[in-house]
């Protein structure tokens, strides 16, 4: 696997490949890879002859007080995770080499952005939007891949690919899970050994939410909904917020029920905020 840092060196080698009529196909990370990174990067392997991956922690897309800094950066193991993986090529870039003058142009993203992960991180999803951008336009991949634990980053990334022509397929990959359901995240790290055995309640809600659902009809929906969040809260969980929306645009149900729906919930242990969504 080579490593580039510099944008024009990482355009070279892919200008090659191109000339050789392969496909790309690109996974963008932040780094501190686990298994649901390398099952992303296993995927791509199914799509393109050639795997670019991105390891860049995104200033733009973390609010004031969020974790940038603590944000673990594990450059070293990542690059043998992802030669181990079979990728070919890994982008690497330092901040100077993405945002070399201030960031002046960015990707407002529209109403989607300022939903539930959006109402509680402002800003958020603009600088995914544009970061996820700037490296499309950076690697000019024929695929990209997303796991679908971030649901609404990957709804948003679909829709600003369609709406601004850009010639790449998004592919959405299901989330991967530890054997006792907790979806795998860098951010498991931050969560101590109480915090972690606690953390599967999460997966164990929704679960049992959408079973309620599923029996009681979408009418209860609301009820259900509150009594999950207080179990949730009873066993020490800050939850920002647990919904039920359309999977089409994350607006709550319409009355006739005709949408396919989705679970999305983000809640707090102590000081770590996990995400998670199953679809109904
Ligand atoms: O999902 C992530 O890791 C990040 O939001 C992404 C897509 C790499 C953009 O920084």
């Amino acid at each position: 696997m080579q490593t580039f840092s510099r944008i024009a060196d990482l355009r070279q080698a892919l200008q090659q490949k191109r000339a050789q009529g392969e496909k790309i196909a690109f996974v963008p990370t932040m780094g501190n890879l686990h298994e649901g990174h390398i099952a992303l990067m296993q995927a791509a392997h199914t799509h393109a002859p050639t795997v670019v991956a991105s390891v860049f922690v995104n200033r733009l897309q973390f609010g004031p007080g969020e974790d940038f800094d603590q944000y673990p950066r594990t450059l070293q193991e990542d690059q043998a995770k992802l030669a181990a993986a079979g990728v070919h090529l890994l982008f690497a870039p330092d901040e100077r080499e993405l945002y070399p003058e201030p960031q002046g142009y960015f990707v407002d993203p529209p109403e989607l952005q300022h939903l539930l992960e959006g109402e509680f991180r402002p800003g958020h999803f603009r600088g995914v939007a544009t970061v996820v951008l700037k490296l499309f336009n950076a690697v000019q991949p024929n695929v990209a891949l997303f796991g679908k634990k971030d649901y609404q980053q990957l709804m948003l990334i679909r829709a600003m690919t369609r709406q601004l022509l850009l010639p790449i397929e998004i592919i959405g990959m299901d989330t991967v899970r530890a054997e006792d359901g907790l979806a795998l995240s860098s951010r498991n790290s931050y969560l101590s050994p109480a915090e972690r055995a606690e953390a599967p309640r999460l997966y164990r809600t929704l679960n049992e939410l959408r079973a309620a659902i599923l029996r009681d009809g979408t009418g209860a929906i609301e009820a259900l909904t509150a009594a999950a969040q207080e179990n949730l809260a009873q066993h020490g969980w800050k939850t920002d917020y647990l919904a039920v929306r359309q999977q089409s645009d994350l607006h709550p149900p319409s009355p006739d029920g005709a949408q396919k729906l989705v679970i999305v919930a983000a809640s707090r242990l102590g000081s770590t905020r996990l995400i998670d969504n199953l679809e109904i």
